[in-house]
């Protein structure tokens, strides 16, 4: 009972930050993400009689103890479903540094969730997998899908409303998505310690599940009719409005370094000359940057211009998670 799948990390578009349900991880708002070309985990699960406790090895090194408690917590999901108690081996390796705000949990549970399912031959629904994927990380609910994706909140309890499916293929635009890393340390604060924090403390916190539903839409439009400078102006307003919705924590949560900062003052500026370029940042200090294919040079010379970028990855629209191998 073992299969090995792949899956795309993705960046958001449109935000989620907040939980509706911290135990179930059902996001208070939508979400909008492109599922990115250049990054990506690839995941082994094997179930074994063997085992007495479940193993992880994450980028070639044991699984820390938080992670592994993390995976087993998960599995046990997927164990209860499907009615088979048996422990795993789960093999996971990342194409790009785990924890540095790149969504390592977003390829990250989808391609465990992707392998497990089908370790265990359950036959499920791109919504049921979704719906599991959501329980490891809210992110992972969309890496599933390629292309332009849509996470709902829904309304339901339980949950089972709260999914993702696809908005645009992979091949509807000819996108970029520049990442800029400013620094490999993990980040202080974890997206499920911020979310809590903000919807217990921020005074913002009412007006962002207010005015998210407005912005998912015009996002949704902006997409299927290809208006860059839309999707461009809505990215850049949901990033700040989230980050807006952190500071206003307490206490306050600063994802971004001074790198991060300058990035986004040069993002803008490049744009003035008439480039169009648009930023966003998640919950870390990478400067993330959405442009068109024709300026890709001119947005990767101009990141790499800033003092303090260590490395840029260049990104397409990526491709829906799959199986790579499976062996009954
Ligand atoms: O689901 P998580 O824990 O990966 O949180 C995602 C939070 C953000 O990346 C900041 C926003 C998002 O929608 O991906």
């Amino acid at each position: 009972m073992q299969a090995k799948a792949r899956a795309h990390s993705n960046i958001a578009l449109i935000k989620y930050w907040g939980k509706r349900d911290v135990r179930l991880n059902i996001p208070a708002v939508g979400s909008i993400s492109m599922t990115l070309s250049a990054l990506w985990t690839e995941t082994e699960v094997i179930f074994d009689e063997r085992l007495s406790k479940d193993e992880l090895i994450l980028d070639n090194r044991r699984g820390n103890v938080k992670e592994s408690k993390r995976i087993s917590a998960f599995l046990d999901i997927l164990r209860q479903k499907s009615g088979v108690p048996l422990k795993a081996k789960v093999i996971s390796i990342n194409n790009f540094p785990t924890a540095a705000g790149l969504a390592s949990s977003a390829s990250g549970f989808a391609a465990l969730t992707l392998a497990a399912a089908k370790a265990l031959k359950l036959n499920l629904s791109e919504r049921e997998l979704s719906i599991l994927a959501r329980r490891g990380s809210g992110s992972a609910a969309r890496s599933l899908f390629g292309g332009f994706v849509e996470m709902f909140a829904g309304t339901e309890p339980d949950g089972s409303d709260s999914f993702a499916q696809p908005i645009a293929a992979q091949d509807h635009w000819d996108v970029r998505l520049l990442i800029g890393i400013t620094s490999f340390r993990p980040k202080k604060v974890g997206s499920t310690e911020g979310m809590t924090r903000s919807k217990k403390t921020s005074p913002y916190y009412q007006a962002w599940i207010q005015s998210q539903p407005e912005d998912l839409k015009e996002m949704r439009q902006a997409i299927l009719q290809k208006d860059f400078q839309k999707v461009g102006e809505l990215t850049e307003h949901s990033c700040l409005k989230m980050h807006a919705l952190a500071l206003s924590s307490k206490p306050g949560i600063l994802y971004w370094n001074a790198i991060t900062v300058d990035a986004m003052h040069a993002i803008r500026e490049l744009r003035h000359s008439g480039i169009q370029a648009y930023f966003t940042v998640d919950a870390g200090p990478q400067i993330k940057v959405l442009c068109l294919a024709e300026d890709e040079v001119r947005v990767r010379d101009m990141l790499r211009s800033i003092n303090g970028i260590e490395r840029t990855i260049v990104n397409k629209l990526g491709p829906a998670a799959q199986i790579l191998e499976f062996d009954e």
